[in-house]
């Protein structure tokens, strides 16, 4: 059973498996995505019930531009679609809804639909729902890094960088309400790494990884996937 109490605050997750869903049903990529994008309402609403503050999931990568034009289209086609239909879900279900990641050169039409996504819900005060679109590891430590060597440069800092001005230059970190790192990342469809997701914030973060695709991860599966991660046992690098 899950023990309410003990509840995970941040909680991200790589959904990965559309493809292969999509496959095994002789239907285009484009419908995979479609599908994942179903599971993903029905986990945010859950996570949202359960009382969970931080939801971060993993939408598009930097190195996701290598796939083919139709399937980005397809992709971002389908971002516009989830904003119409669900906005004023999120925003009945009190949900903040941020972005980690470059979003600027995503299609104009996504990039708007997430501009108006993000205006609409920043004052809401439930959930805050992570979306990390034209995401990378080394991407937000690369541009907290060329952050913190301007304010170097301007004479801000005149001291050693520490871990805290690092964390705090991140999507995670200031611009964003100082996230928490990940208590727990999920993984579907049977692939066991991190794919440049949350490197810096992943430090601590327990993984649980389940064969399922993510396209028929359920809320249910979801709560066993946050029971797998509370019959762990953390301990920071120190001892019992
Ligand atoms: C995850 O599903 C969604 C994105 C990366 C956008 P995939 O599209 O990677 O599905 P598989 O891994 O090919 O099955
Ligand atoms: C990771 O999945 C990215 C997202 C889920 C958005 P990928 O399918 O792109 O990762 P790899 O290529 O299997 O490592
Ligand atoms: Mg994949």
């Amino acid at each position: 059973m899950l023990d309410k109490n003990r509840m995970p605050k941040h909680v991200a997750i790589i959904m990965d498996g559309n493809g292969r869903w999509a496959k095994k049903r002789n239907l285009p990529r484009v419908m995979g995505h479609n599908a994942g994008m179903q599971a993903m309402k029905e986990i945010v609403r859950r996570a949202s019930d359960l009382g969970i503050k931080y939801l971060t999931v993993y939408a598009f990568s930097t190195e996701n531009w290598k796939r083919s034009e139709e399937e980005i289209t397809g992709i971002f086609r389908l971002l516009v679609k989830f904003v119409g239909l669900d906005l004023g879900e999120l925003k009945e279900q009190n949900v903040r809804v941020r972005v980690f990641g470059d979003y600027s050169c995503i299609p104009a039409r996504a990039k708007a639909s997430m501009d108006e996504m993000l205006e609409e819900t920043k004052d809401n005060t439930g959930l805050q729902f992570n979306i990390a679109l034209n995401y990378g590891g080394r991407l937000d430590i690369t541009r907290a890094v060329n952050h913190l060597a301007e304010k170097v440069r301007s004479g801000e800092i005149t001291g050693e960088i520490t871990e805290d001005m690092i964390s705090r230059a991140l999507y995670s970190g200031d611009e964003n309400g100082d996230v928490p790192d990940p208590d727990v990342i999920i993984r579907t469809s049977g692939e066991e790494r991190i794919s440049n997701f949350l490197l810096w914030q992943a430090a601590y973060s327990e993984f649980v990884f389940t064969d399922v695709l993510w396209p028929d991860f359920t809320p249910e599966i979801f709560e066993q996937t946050l029971e797998q991660y509370q019959s762990r046992d953390r301990r920071f690098g120190g001892r019992k």
